[in-house]
């Protein structure tokens, strides 16, 4: 399935991605108000080096690319796809189906994708193989839970994730990939904000396995305006990635800014 006007997700080598999943909020006109706030402020700020990604519902993702415009420097995504290109499967949405809405990202493996519908390292692999296929932009979400945390440390259970998902890729589609590493403890209004400490090892040992092989490595798991500068400055964090904090445009905004600040010293 293609669309003449399939926006186009080559956007060349940001230094840091910034993004935020909208879950499940928003209707229409919330979700089109925001995008015209956010395109009135990319068109009026440059951000170099930052790639701003907005993922919506999606009911909305067709609404915010109309607003956004084909050439916005702000990336679309989906939060789910599925790897088949179309058919029996209810209630589903594929890749192509979400590319030809306007999406050119696709969040896969959200800890609450596998909570609570049966999100699995091999759907996950599907997944990556599916955005891949279509030219979109894959943002593998991999993280552990408190307890994993506690019998040993996250980064065994996280690389294992990450293996599985990413697994077969060439170098090539390797280098297309984020990853968004979300401590499932960390998120959410039950969650607890991680320190700094706590995230070092773990991206030491992403950064071990990936750094400089796939396309970002982000962080996400209660950002918010007052630790956004802190994340950033951990090593091997190239993005974050938000929930809460930005699903109010000045919110998203205040991060952005963050972040063009943390490029420029
Ligand atoms: P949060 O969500 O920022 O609201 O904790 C993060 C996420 O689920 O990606």
């Amino acid at each position: 399935m293609t669309s003449a006007r399939t926006r186009k997700p080559d956007i060349g080598a940001p230094q840091l991605w910034i993004g935020t999943s909208w879950k499940m909020t928003k209707g229409l006109n919330e979700s089109r108000e925001y995008a015209r706030g956010l395109a009135e402020y990319v068109a009026a700020n440059l951000l170099p080096g930052v790639q701003p990604f907005v993922i919506p519902s999606f009911t909305a993702v067709a609404a915010v690319r109309d607003v956004l415009g084909d050439d916005s420097p702000v990336l679309l995504g989906v939060q789910n796809a599925h790897w088949e290109d179309q058919g029996a499967w209810t209630g589903e949405v594929s890749v192509a189906q979400a590319k030809d809405a306007g999406a050119q990202l696709v969040e896969i493996g959200h800890s609450e994708r596998r909570e609570h519908f049966g999100e699995t390292v091999e759907t996950t692999r599907l997944k990556v193989a599916a955005a891949l296929r279509h030219g979109l932009i894959p943002l593998l979400c991999i993280g552990e839970s408190a307890e994993t945390r506690s019998a040993g440390g996250p980064s065994r259970f996280i690389l294992e994730q990450a293996a599985g998902a990413l697994d077969g890729l060439t170098d090539e589609q390797l280098a297309r990939v984020l990853i968004a590493y979300e401590p499932i403890w960390a998120i959410g209004e039950h969650g607890r904000a991680a320190t700094i400490e706590e995230l070092r090892q773990p991206f030491s040992d992403l950064g071990d396995e990936y750094g400089g092989r796939v396309r970002g490595l982000l962080y996400g798991g209660s950002v918010s305006e007052d630790n956004a500068e802190a994340l950033l400055g951990i090593e091997h964090v190239t993005g974050l990635f938000i929930g809460r904090a930005a699903w109010r445009l000045p919110g998203y905004l205040r991060i952005l800014e963050t972040a063009r600040q943390a490029i420029s010293v």
